[in-house]
């Protein structure tokens, strides 16, 4: 059974393909994505009709080179994302989802964009296991207690301001790297001490919610931080407040990763989304899995930005649950939970 996935809620226009083998194990046939980030870096994030209009030129050309390199001429099912994200953009890869499932004659399966994620996983590393999931993205930082695929995810906790992804790129900003922030950060920090300055953890005081997260606090403190050293007239180092800043958003991420995965008394621990390409996040969240006996599960970087094989993934594992297909009348839901 061959699977389609659209994926169209932000700025990338994914197609991916992927088979589901009778054993309920999905394997990657084609992962084509096509970005219009270039085109916002200019406004310092994205900007929706221009995203809309990129979806628009983009999708056949993405599904024509997806169907050449998975080397088919059609799938068995396609889905799409349905939601969370822009909702000119979502309408671009939903209707050309219909469009195509309609002229193939195969069903049509509406997905979710967080969960997809999540499912994105199994590409790489197997059937998912009972887990917890960090999300991190642009868009969202949440836990999540995944059962399994076929049941509903728990929210466990989220952010109560920024999410992760958005802080890296108001922080790059801050510091004149550019859009989208976080790959160039993460890159800086490299170079810099992340003993350098010692930034606050959002969130984690013993009064505060367990399994919540909060950055706009980091986020003033690094700004202030910066202001306080141009008016001294001080050299700011940039690689090292990149590294600081790194390091305080690493260590509360992965701290409360490992507590959640803990508390729900899960042995396995996936963390996804945009912000789960980051070096260090993977770093320390690998060094508190092993010290905590959990096994890590984190998808090679590609996979963990938005793309249409996380849509085909998830979609394929629906299809194997039993699930019904969504009909053509399923509808986008920009605000999906
Ligand atoms: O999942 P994603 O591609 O799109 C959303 O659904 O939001 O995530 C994009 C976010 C952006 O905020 C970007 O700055 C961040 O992920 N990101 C990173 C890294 N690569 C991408 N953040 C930190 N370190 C990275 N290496
Ligand atoms: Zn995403």
């Amino acid at each position: 059974m061959i699977v389609l996935g659209i994926e169209s809620s932000c700025d990338e226009t994914g197609v991916g393909i992927a088979e589901l083998n009778s054993d309920g194990s999905v394997t990657l046939l084609a992962d084509e994505v096509a970005s219009s980030v270039d085109e916002h870096s200019r406004f310092g994030g994205v900007v929706p009709e221009i995203a809309s209009r990129a979806h628009l030129e983009a999708i056949v050309p993405t599904m024509r080179r997806a169907l050449d390199a998975a080397g088919i001429s059609k799938p068995d099912v396609v889905a799409a994302t349905i939601g969370p994200g822009l909702a000119g953009a979502l309408l671009v890869g939903v209707a050309a989802a219909k469009a195509y499932a309609a002229a193939w004659g195969v069903p049509f399966y509406a997905i979710n964009h967080l969960g997809g994620h999540v499912a994105v996983d199994a590409l790489e590393h197997g059937p998912l296991p009972p887990c917890v999931a960090l999300l991190v993205s642009g868009g969202h930082t949440s836990l999540l207690h995944v059962r399994s695929l076929g049941e509903p995810i728990t929210e466990l906790g989220a952010t109560v301001d920024d999410a992760a992804g958005e802080a890296y790129d108001k922080i790059a900003r801050l510091l004149g790297l550019g859009y989208p922030g976080g790959p160039v950060l993460d890159r800086l920090a490299q170079t810099g001490d992340r003993h350098a300055v010692t930034f606050p953890r959002g969130m984690t005081g013993p009064r505060d919610a367990r399994h919540a997260f909060s950055f706009s606090g980091l986020k003033t403190a690094v700004a202030r931080h910066v202001e306080q050293a141009e008016r001294a007239g001080r050299p700011l180092s940039k690689p090292d407040v990149a590294a600081s800043f790194q390091e305080a958003v690493a260590d509360v991420l992965s701290l409360k990763a490992v507590r959640a995965a803990l508390d729900t008394g899960v042995s396995t621990l996936v963390i996804s989304g945009g912000v789960a390409a980051n070096s260090r996040l993977r770093e320390l969240a690998e060094e508190r899995c092993e010290a905590a006996g959990l096994e890590l599960r984190v998808p090679r970087p590609r996979l963990c930005t938005d793309n249409g094989a996380m849509i085909a993934a998830l979609g394929a594992h629906l299809v194997h649950a039993g699930a019904e297909p969504s009909g053509l009348g399923a509808a986008t839901d920009p605000a999906l939970s």
